[in-house]
């Protein structure tokens, strides 16, 4: 992809749309449907030592380490490995136990962040290989990790992160069902993984079509002093990263949380004025989630929801619903984030930010 910013706006536009070509490079020569599963060429460890793994550190910052957080989810349910998910900035200066069956990585899309630098060298010094997924081929991370993935998401240049986002966890999908394939994950349930993380460019081309839904929605929460974004299991990562995003850009107050715990705080911040952002594709708490909305409709909190195209309970409860398709549960982030990416994308316009040079942020903190 070019650096030019051609027709578009913003950088952060031109990434947004750049997504479903940015999937389809991250996931290039890596599904194997003879086996259904994916290989990396760059991970440097042997199939035995990786079915010995016990255990998955994930030390990143930012966007990075919500990209993680999805990993988490997604190893647990495809390969059964625990996995703990670090801000590098506490992983560097704490005691966290490691072993040789631990398998350590860090995350980041520019492979220059000073903290998840300091994450790796601080692991690599206590005697543990350790992993990278970076974007910027040749970075500082890139060359001092023992073996890694690159996203091949191409240059990034919007300081608010979008596509390397979705190759974080597009490449994390496929770590998943690697690792997974290498223990009880079946033939024909690795199969279904890997057709699902195929149709995701193409399933993420047909939201980018429906971006006045988005703008209808970015009206009503560029007034809005403070936003919530809520959305469970593999949706909370998505809900951090969609308040995150609006953060970043829009200079609104934006909190996300997993979706139950709503009511162990969040609730109280509920009113005409505070809308909540809800992930809610249909899957298998979407019931529970349905409850929810209707605890903040019960207190006028105005309600807009990420939801499966023609789900109907949702659109009775929303006063907007972002669509995206149907697909199943495992990349059903990398869908939900589109919306959210396109709704921050367009409160910030309208409030007339800086899109691309938010204030007082950089692209890559090189200082801790
Ligand atoms: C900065 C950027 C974020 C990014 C984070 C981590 O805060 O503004 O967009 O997510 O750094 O960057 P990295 O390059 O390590 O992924």
């Amino acid at each position: 992809d070019s650096v030019e910013l051609g027709s578009f706006s913003h950088y952060m536009q031109k990434e947004i749309r750049e997504q479903p070509s940015t999937i389809r490079d991250a996931c290039r020569g890596r599904l194997r449907p003879a086996e259904a599963t994916a290989q990396f060429g760059g991970l440097n460890l042997s199939a035995s030592r990786l079915r010995r793994i016990r255990r998955v550190v994930f030390a990143a910052c930012g966007t990075s380490w919500h990209a993680a957080l999805v990993g988490e989810y997604l190893i647990e349910r495809l390969a059964n490995l625990p996995v703990e998910v670090e801000y590098a900035s506490e992983f560097r200066y704490r005691n966290a136990p490691l072993d040789d069956r631990t398998l350590v990585f860090v995350l980041s899309q520019s492979g220059e962040t000073a903290d998840t630098l300091g994450a790796l060298r601080e692991a690599r010094r206590r005697g543990f290989p350790t992993l990278a997924i970076c974007n910027v081929v040749g970075s500082t991370i890139a060359r001092e990790a023992d073996g890694g993935i690159y996203l091949h998401a191409g240059p990034e240049i919007g300081v608010a992160s979008t596509k390397a986002f979705s190759a974080q966890v597009a490449v994390l999908a496929m770590l998943a069902l690697h690792l997974g394939r290498l223990r009880q994950l079946s033939f024909p349930a690795g199969m279904e993984v890997l057709r699902a993380i195929e149709s995701a460019p193409d399933l993420i081309g047909r939201i980018l079509d429906r971006e006045p839904e988005v703008i209808a929605a970015a009206e009503r929460v560029a007034i809005a002093r403070s936003v919530l974004f809520l959305g469970r299991d593999l949706h909370y990562p998505v809900a951090l990263e969609g308040a995150l995003k609006l953060k970043e850009i829009s200079y609104l107050h934006a909190e996300g949380y997993p979706t139950a715990e709503m009511k162990h705080g969040p609730i109280a911040l509920i009113d005409p004025e505070t809308p909540s952002v809800f992930v809610a594709p249909r899957g298998s708490l979407h019931g529970k989630t349905l409850g929810n909305i209707e605890e903040v409709r019960a207190r006028r909190g105005p309600v807009i929801a990420v939801g499966t195209e023609g789900d109907d309970s949702l659109a009775g409860l929303a006063d907007h619903v972002l669509s995206i398709p149907d697909a199943p549960e495992v990349i059903q982030p990398l869908l939900a984030i589109v919306p959210l990416q396109l709704l921050a994308y367009h409160v910030a316009r309208l409030r007339g930010c800086d899109i691309d040079k938010p204030r007082n942020l950089a692209k890559s903190v090189t200082v801790e």
